[in-house]
């Protein structure tokens, strides 16, 4: 182990550069030159509901196990879009795990419902099926579950629940592409997988996209309804049939999509290398660190958006706030507070009484519920986000192995 003077405190990094993602290739730039090639022969731009969106659709769909799936424009509304195939009854409430992005909670009260937030299992950023539980009542009309960082919800545990109490679950799977339950992909194991496809994500398709995939082919359609002003897809006749708003994804980013779908499993595979590089290095061996993983139950695999570590205060003579500072002085990309992915403790959330659809007459909601989540309040205020890119490779953790090394012995008691 390493004693070497900390960066924080004028010694020198112990990482040097990282590497960016290096999303898109030449693949992707051959699938946007084939659509201009084709937009400049024919003279006509490309649109939307296209060839290349149908592909994606198949492609996604078939690489969920099999089913259906339909692009939309960002994940946000593959939220918004499932939920509103879903008809859930205005002012109905629909539970939704207390960690999320504002995109996985906010289209809950854009349909006119009431979001009540759950609090997360212990040790764990996702929500559970007790604390789910804790929030049904006879106005619980839908269930939205984030996989979040990369780790797998208890689904089996959720969909017990769920089904209990007939209820509908959307997996907001906007930060886990490619998670595992006894091998069945998280996704599909709700009613809908709602994935974000904007540029962070494991995949993405362009700067901004999304996928719904459902096993019902029902569904489906309601779900391509609802995603583009209720037209009668797969109905007889012209007319519109229910309203919506245009969510449709287009076929330039149903292009991009394909070509990062085919790299998904690799990007999998090189972030999951990588933990396995590190954990091989002996950083859960380092005072101050735990892996919460190792938590997990068996068979359950995530697949790492970030990697979720723990700051163990009872090894460590510093706080997790200067811990982390000291990790990313030495160059390592750590976030010690999630508080942005914590929508209901922001503001719109905290004024919503004043709002719609709380303030409506038809609310039958106490909308000043306090909505306690003391398990996620614990794991926030102990667990810190180790950004991990698929790019990473031995020098990579030779480096941040380093940076965390030097950091731990220095404040280790
Ligand atoms: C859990 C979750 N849900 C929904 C969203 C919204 O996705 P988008 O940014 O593509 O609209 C995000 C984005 O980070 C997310 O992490």
């Amino acid at each position: 182990m390493t004693h070497a003077q900390l960066a924080i405190k004028g010694g020198s990094k112990a990482v040097t550069e990282l590497p960016a993602r290096f999303h898109f290739g030449k693949e992707e730039k051959e699938a946007i030159d084939a659509l201009f090639d084709e937009c400049i022969r024919t003279g006509n731009a490309s649109g939307y509901n296209g060839p290349e969106e149908e592909a994606f659709g198949k492609e996604f769909a078939e690489y969920m196990g099999g089913g259906f799936a339909d692009g939309v424009n960002s994940g946000t509304n593959t939220v918004y879009v499932s939920l509103k195939a879903l008809e859930l009854p205005p002012f109905s409430e629909v539970v939704v795990g207390c960690v999320t992005d504002p995109g996985g909670m906010m289209p809950i009260a854009e349909l006119n419902c009431i979001p009540v937030p759950a609090d997360t299992a212990p040790g764990s950023f996702n929500t559970g099926p007790e604390q789910i539980e804790a929030r049904i009542t006879e106005r619980t009309s839908a269930i939205v579950v984030a996989h979040i960082g990369g780790e797998p919800a208890d689904m089996p545990g959720i969909m017990a629940v769920a089904k209990k109490h007939n209820l509908p679950v959307v997996e907001d799977c906007a930060q886990t592409h490619m998670a595992f339950i006894h091998g069945q992909k998280a996704g599909s194991f709700g009613a809908m997988g709602a994935f974000s496809m904007m540029f962070g994500k494991h995949m993405c398709a362009g700067g901004q996209g999304g996928a719904i995939f459902t096993k019902s082919e029902e569904l489906y359609w309601k779900v391509r309804r609802a995603a583009d002003r209720g037209k009668p897809f797969n109905l007889p006749g012209h007319s519109n049939v229910r309203y919506a708003i245009n969510c449709n994804m287009d076929e330039f980013h149903a292009a991009i999509g394909r070509v990062q779908l085919k790299k998904l499993p690799s990007i999998i595979s090189r972030r999951k290398a990588f933990v396995e590089k590190m954990l091989e290095r002996g950083l859960d061996k380092l005072p101050g660190i735990y892996v919460p993983q190792k938590d997990l139950a068996p068979d359950f695999e995530p697949c790492y958006w970030w990697w979720r570590l723990r700051f163990d205060a009872s090894a460590m003579t510093c706080t997790r706030d200067e811990f982390c500072a000291a990790l990313a002085a030495e160059g390592a990309l750590v976030t010690p507070n999630y508080y942005a992915a914590l929508p209901a403790k922001m503001e719109w959330f905290a004024n919503r009484a004043h709002c719609h659809p709380w303030n409506n007459p038809l609310c039958r909601s106490d909308v000043h519920a306090e909505y306690a989540t003391p398990n996620c309040d614990k794991c926030m205020a102990t667990d810190f986000l180790f950004s991990i890119y698929e790019s990473y490779g031995d020098r990579e953790a030779d480096q941040l192995m380093e940076a965390f090394a030097k950091v731990s012995s220095h404040y280790a008691k």
